[in-house]
């Protein structure tokens, strides 16, 4: 072995035998780390530990010629991660969930293992079997399906895998990993990007998928370099506010599905559940009609969700006024108050802005924008929105309001729940007809908007 010293970018694992400030493969500032990485002499390349696809002859084939597994799906019990997954596991595939620390990424893995008709190996460097136990009794043993296996040396864990012949392997943090062909420490960028192709290629080859859970860094983003992400076939993404109930699992890639599905469970006492009809939930209990308070009706993924959104703008005390935004992006809050500025003369400089989308979930949707400017304006003026109103549209730099996508499936979810009117764009075109029970508001521009619902 070789031991040499040598910078990586923590961004896209460019290497550089110097500091640099800059990256020069991606553009990233300061993202060079000192690393050891050893290199291994010609005789030692030859048996590195897990040289299984090596053997085997790659030929040239004939597009037509090439034969496709048919091996079906793993289909799970959970119904969120098979509808996340684009209908369950594929053979062979690789799977990574990120997610801040303490969101759930252990409890979803370890209550996929322990509900499913699947022999499951699962691996933890974090926890020991102990813990590991506790935790499961808190979700409730299902089957005699679940193995688990306290390693962190992936050669051994992956010999043990081929021993056992699991139908899923999860490896619970790729962070914690570590392979004995790279010097440096779990967690760093050579060791994850070691550990991931090593069970990459074990997968192919085995046609056993695996699931890898990935920490996040400060940014949101999965630890790594980004070529972590490109080297597997799914990237998930659990998110939620720790403190709130909700939680997404987001798909931010997938080969073998559309990215456009989501999952939402609840974190109970007893372990994650699947929530299938979000939109009831998200709604808040009070039944009086309070100023500040608006329901927009978004599309997360695939499906309908009415959603709270809550504004409150008061005077402010100190000198600069604060803005504040949850599960909004705040430069966005920034750009809707200066819409209603300069189109419809509503002046917020002097006062503090607080924004809450009800749940703790981050909305993605822009169709949620309407909402939030009605309970802006609602929360200024101190008018409250009559409790059977909701919204969906896009508002533009013009103050334009710009027509969303599905807009019948919104409709529907919004007659559902027993809302009587709702505010869309005009250009919106409805397809369907929908009963009498709603009535639907066309709305051009924000001025619109003023005149109908604020205008005393
Ligand atoms: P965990 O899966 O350990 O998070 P991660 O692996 O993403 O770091 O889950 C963490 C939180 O979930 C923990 O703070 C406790 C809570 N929790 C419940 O509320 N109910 C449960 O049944 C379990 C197992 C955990
Ligand atoms: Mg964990």
């Amino acid at each position: 072995m070789k031991v040499k010293k040598t910078f990586i970018c923590s961004s896209c694992g460019h290497q550089s035998p110097k500091w640099e400030g800059k990256c020069f493969s991606c553009g990233e500032w300061n993202s060079y780390n000192e690393e050891i990485v050893e290199k291994p002499t010609k005789t030692e390349k030859k048996k590195s530990l897990w040289s299984g696809s090596a053997n085997k002859k790659n030929k040239i084939n004939l597009i037509q010629d090439i034969q496709v597994n048919t091996s079906p799906r793993l289909k799970l019990s959970d119904q969120e991660l098979n509808r996340t997954l684009g209908g369950g596991i594929m053979p062979g595939s690789i799977t990574l969930i990120g997610g801040d620390p303490g969101i759930g990424k252990s409890t979803l893995l370890l209550q996929l293992a322990l509900k499913s008709q699947y022999k499951v190996l699962y691996v933890s460097g974090e926890e020991s079997q102990e813990q590991i136990k506790i935790r499961a009794q808190r979700i409730g043993i299902d089957n005699q399906n679940c193995h688990v296996l306290t390693e962190t040396n992936l050669p051994k864990i992956l010999q043990q895998s081929n021993k056992m012949l699991p139908d899923l392997v999860i490896i619970d943090s790729i962070q914690t990993m570590s392979s004995p062909l790279v010097d440096s420490t779990p967690g760093s960028i050579s060791q994850v990007r070691e550990c991931t192709a090593d069970l990459q290629a074990f997968a192919k080859e085995s046609q056993i998928p695996v699931f890898i859970i990935g920490h996040i860094n400060k940014e949101g983003h999965i630890a790594g370099p980004k070529i972590l992400e490109h080297i597997v076939d799914t990237v998930l993404q659990f998110e939620g506010d720790r403190n709130h109930l909700y939680r997404i699992l987001r798909t931010k890639k997938n080969r073998f599905g559309s990215t456009d599905e989501l999952g939402i469970y609840a974190m109970e006492s007893y372990g994650l559940r699947q929530v299938e009809n979000p939109s009831e939930l998200m709604l808040s209990q009070s039944d009086e009609n309070l100023s500040g308070s608006t329901v927009a009706s978004t599309i997360e993924g695939l499906r309908p969700m009415m959603i709270e959104t809550q504004a409150l703008v008061s005077q402010a005390i100190y000198g600069t006024p604060q803005r504040s935004a949850t599960g909004f992006d705040l430069r966005r809050l920034s750009m809707l108050l200066a819409v209603l500025e300069k189109r419809a003369g509503l002046f917020f400089g002097q006062n503090d802005v607080f924004l809450n989308i009800a749940g703790g979930l981050k909305v993605q949707d822009t169709a949620i924008d309407l909402a939030i400017i009605s309970a802006l304006i609602s929360s200024l003026q101190n008018i409250p929105v009559d409790k059977s109103n909701c919204f969906a549209g896009e508002v533009g730099l013009t103050g334009e309001i710009r027509a969303v996508t599905r807009v019948d499936q919104r409709i529907e979810e919004a007659a559902r729940l027993g809302f009587e009117r709702i505010f869309l764009s005009k250009h919106n075109k409805i397809s369907k007809k929908h009963g009498k029970s709603i009535e639907v508001v066309p709305l051009s521009k924000v001025e619109d908007l003023l005149d109908y619902l604020f205008s005393v």
